[in-house]
């Protein structure tokens, strides 16, 4: 396992060690495991615990400290960061340490809905603990780096206190806000657009390769479309939250009108294109409800009024 080399290490680099704050990371699978190589790498008193204690070796090889039970691990530091694959599992790991929160702050990085980051919050201040829910938006090698994005909610106190020791995780590291469900809120709003995303570039590959072309050929493309589409990003955002939708770059009825001509061809050359029709039966409903002259985002509008069930 490589530590992340992300500048903030540098930066303390001129800090005396015993002046950074000591740090517990509990849950060391892809994710835990590169934040607490990333702390050790930084050079903050880490100790770490994990279920299976064997993943904990790699980490106590570059200078963590390995705890015998969570317990231990809690108590060890101010700053205990979770990452476990969901809150259920961060309440089953953390149960038997509940006594020895008290006083701590708790930060948990992991995909949930706001409900259960709601949960959590209620669960840690009952035993005393301060609380910060997070969500690391990158993969485990981009942890450390100075581009990493990483949002957090919960009091902004908290975050000040601890935003410098947070960043060894991240550059791009923000307080979104002290409502305490909103980075699981912001965790799932952006990240519902990968499956999307992805879903398209894997039918681009599924029809190209059909044709006996590689699906490498598609990526300079697709990801000039990508910059393409971040760009109308800013201007779409404003169309929702102004709900003018009457100068549009590109029409529901543009949409409405191609779409025909992607399920045909996904037809000719033998793809499975069914994923794509719940989209269409949208643009279709957005044409109905009198959108067709207006701007794609009037989807927004459709999708705030469902359809009920089985209509
Ligand atoms: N990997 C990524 O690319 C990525 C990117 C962004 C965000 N995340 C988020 O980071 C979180 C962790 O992901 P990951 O990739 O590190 O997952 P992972 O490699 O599957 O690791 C899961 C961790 O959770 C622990 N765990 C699960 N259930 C537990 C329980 N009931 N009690 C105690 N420990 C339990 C596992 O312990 P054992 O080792 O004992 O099984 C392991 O440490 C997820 O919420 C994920 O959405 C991951």
């Amino acid at each position: 396992m490589s530590v992340p080399d992300n500048g903030t290490a540098r930066t303390e680099a001129v800090r005396p060690e015993a002046a950074r704050t000591p740090v517990t990371v509990v849950g060391l699978g892809s994710m835990g495991s590169a934040l607490a190589g990333a702390f050790v790498g930084a050079g903050h008193p880490t100790t770490v615990w994990n279920r299976t204690p064997e993943k904990a070796t790699p980490l106590v090889a570059l200078g963590a400290t390995r705890a015998s039970t969570v317990a231990e691990a809690v108590a060890a530091s101010p700053l205990v960061v979770a990452c476990l694959t969901t809150y259920a599992a961060t309440f089953e790991a953390l149960e038997p340490a509940s006594d020895a929160l008290a006083g701590r702050t708790l930060v948990t990085l992991n995909s949930g809905t706001p409900a259960a980051a709601r949960e959590m919050a209620a669960w840690a201040a009952a035993r005393g603990a301060r609380f910060l829910d997070g969500a690391v938006k990158n993969v485990p090698p981009a942890v450390g780096r100075p581009d990493t994005l990483l949002y957090y909610a919960g009091e902004r106190a908290v975050f000040d206190e601890y935003e410098e020791t947070l960043r060894v995780l991240g550059g791009d590291t923000v307080h979104l806000g002290e409502e305490v469900d909103l980075a699981a809120l912001y965790e799932q709003a952006v990240g519902g657009l990968l499956l999307p995303a992805l879903l398209g570039f894997f039918q681009g590959s599924a029809l190209v390769t059909a044709r006996g072309l590689k699906a490498r050929t598609l990526v300079p493309y697709t990801i000039k479309w990508l910059e393409m589409i971040a760009e109308q990003l800013p201007l779409m955002a404003d169309e929702i939250d102004s709900g003018d939708y009457t100068r549009p770059l590109a029409s529901v009825g543009i949409f409405h009108e191609v779409l025909p001509d992607e399920l045909q061809l996904a037809e000719e050359a033998g793809v499975d294109g069914s994923w794509q029709l719940p989209m269409h039966a949208l643009v279709a409903r957005a044409v109905e409800a009198g959108h067709r002259d207006h701007s794609i985002s009037a989807l927004v509008e459709v999708l705030r009024a469902p359809r009920p069930s089985g209509a």
